[in-house]
């Protein structure tokens, strides 16, 4: 199971060396953008695991989320007047209806998947009527660990519910899925033989 301190440290740890890998083009970019301008103008976003602040923060007026404090100090000079919060996402400190559109990129796939379904039910209740959600999960389901993640020293945990789970997870907190792509990692955009490994999902609030 994934232990949600061994993440945090393992963030604090890697943090410059993850937003160094990082591609900050690319997909994932293209239909973060896209999903932004969909929004109604002036839409609030929770960017909920928002790490070094990249691509979201930057391309947003969004508020960050994230439990990292160097991942924090990252998106702080990232993306200079963003709103950052210190928080659990399965425990997100805001009020309900307080948002048009959550978009967790790269941050669910941590989540131990025994506080799955209550995160995405948060999700739901952070959002106002017909919110919108642009996830990013496995494409399978998956748990593991690297004890020296991007040879950082580093260790680090993940656990990915899946595309399939992660549908149903949204549809029993009442979403309905919109769109959904299958993309390379934005770690591996350059490689020529990067596998398809993971799946952005686009749902709408029902509500
Ligand atoms: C792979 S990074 C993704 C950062 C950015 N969203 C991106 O697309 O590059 C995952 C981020 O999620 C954060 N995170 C993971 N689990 C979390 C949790 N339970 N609560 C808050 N933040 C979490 C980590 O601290 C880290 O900054």
């Amino acid at each position: 199971m994934v232990d949600k301190d061994v993440v945090r440290r393992g963030y604090d740890d890697v943090a410059p060396v993850y937003a160094a890998e990082r591609a900050t083009d690319g997909r994932s970019t293209a239909i973060l953008e896209r999903f932004l301008e969909s929004l109604p103008e002036a839409a609030s976003v929770l960017d909920a695991g928002c790490g070094q602040g990249t691509p979201v923060l930057r391309n947003a007026s969004a508020v960050g989320l994230d439990f990292s404090g160097e991942q924090l100090a990252l998106a702080a000079a990232n993306a200079p007047g963003a709103a950052l919060v210190r928080g659990d996402l399965a425990a997100p400190p805001f009020a309900a209806d307080s948002f048009d559109a959550v978009v967790a990129y790269w941050s669910l796939i941590h989540v131990p998947r025994e506080d799955r379904q209550a995160t995405i039910d948060e999700f739901a209740r952070l959002l106002c009527s017909g919110g919108r959600a642009l996830l990013c999960v496995g494409k399978d389901d998956w748990r593991g660990t690297n004890p020296d993640w991007l040879e950082s020293g580093a260790e680090m945990q993940w656990d990915l519910a899946g595309a399939a789970a992660t549908r149903d997870h949204l549809r029993n907190a009442g979403f309905a899925v919109v769109d959904e792509w299958t993309i390379v990692d934005p770690l591996e955009e350059d490689s020529d033989d990067a596998e398809p490994a993971w799946v952005i999902i686009d749902a709408r609030l029902d509500r």
